[in-house]
């Protein structure tokens, strides 16, 4: 079975992280997300991934240089312009040539919904179209469904204003689509998935939704990002764990690592205290500097406090310097 991976959002919202690196290419446990879901979808049955790139397939290309990920065959299908997410999806499954039942997902998703189990359900409804869903206890920042006994979707409503959700029940990022899906979105152009081809979907009775209570986590924003790092150190997923100090890293024997990721080539100097945290590759923290509940990729100077903070690569907190809640630098 082949799958769509979206990939080509701009990452806003874990800037300055995503200034120097895309986000599917951020690592979670010492790996890049994507190849994460790859793996997931590769669990499930998938043998091809079509990834739909808005901008910037280079840092991709160059992670992946044979064109796999593990057993799967990586594509790449570049958008002359960022197509919105629906758009994507055709473009991509166009240049591949897709014509048959296929897989979407969002490439920020974490989660261990058995996709092989998605499909089965999809075709179990007859479906044209299955989402899997998630019951959250805030809803209104996701799209919510109305979901008939039966598995049918009756309401699809994106971001509901707080109190009016139909339920509590949110599209979690992965879906199963037949091919006549994508004759629904005008080629080339820019279109969402979520407020424009579900609408019509469910105006048709055609889409169907599999709820499910597995882990789930959308890591595109700051605090889901670290967490997603974070729970592999526990026994929080069903598949995956991680060691919490990569071999290549340097860590002073002194130096205090708490619940803590350190990546790849990172320096934690003498005396150092880091707690709740992960250091991204080539991040380096400087003597008796405290970090707490944040993520860093650039420098940490001796003596400094970091607190629920975002360092990009070409940050700098300056020697004895106090940050709360910062973004560094911050982004333009
Ligand atoms: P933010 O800017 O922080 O909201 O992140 P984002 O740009 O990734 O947006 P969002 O998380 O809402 O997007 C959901 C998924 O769709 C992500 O996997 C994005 O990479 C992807 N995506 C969003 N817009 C586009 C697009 O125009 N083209 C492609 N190929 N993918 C997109």
């Amino acid at each position: 079975m082949r799958a769509v991976v979206l990939v080509g959002g701009f990452g806003t919202r874990l800037r300055p992280l995503t200034q120097s690196v895309p986000k599917p290419m951020l690592p979670i446990g010492h790996r890049p997300m994507i190849a994460r879901l790859v793996d997931r979808l590769a669990r499930g049955g998938v043998t091809e991934v079509v990834l739909a790139l808005g901008f910037r397939p280079e840092p991709f290309i160059e992670a992946f240089p044979d064109g796999r990920c593990g057993e799967v065959e990586l594509t790449y299908a570049v958008e002359p312009e960022p197509l919105d997410t629906a758009g994507a999806i055709r473009f991509a499954a166009d240049a591949a040539g897709i014509d048959d039942t296929f897989v979407v997902a969002n490439g920020d998703v974490m989660t261990d919904l058995d996709v092989a189990a998605l499909v089965a359900a999809h075709r179990g409804f007859g479906a044209e179209a299955t989402l899997h869903l998630i019951g959250v206890d805030d809803p209104s920042a996701f799209g919510v469904v109305d979901l008939s006994e039966d598995g049918r979707i009756s309401a699809f409503v994106e971001k509901p204003t707080p109190g009016t959700e139909p339920s509590n029940l949110i599209n979690a990022g992965t879906y199963v689509f037949e091919p006549s899906v994508l004759d629904r979105i005008v080629p080339g152009a820019k279109v969402s998935v979520e407020r424009d081809t579900f609408q019509h979907l469910v105006g048709d009775g055609t889409l169907y939704g599999m709820a499910t209570d597995d882990y789930w986590i959308d890591a595109g924003r700051p605090e889901l990002y670290r967490a997603a790092n974070l729970d592999l150190l526990s026994d929080a997923r069903r598949f995956d764990r991680c060691e919490a100090v990569s071999p290549s890293a340097t860590v002073a024997p002194d130096a205090t690592v708490r619940n803590s990721i350190i990546g790849d080539h990172v320096v934690v100097a003498a005396g150092a205290t880091v707690v709740d945290s992960v250091l991204l590759p080539h991040a380096r923290i400087g003597g008796r500097a405290v970090v707490e509940r944040s993520l860093v990729m650039g420098v940490v100077g001796a003596d400094a406090r970091l607190t629920d903070s975002m360092v990009g690569a070409d940050g700098i907190v300056d020697d004895g310097s106090v940050a709360v809640g910062m973004a560094i630098p911050e982004p333009s």
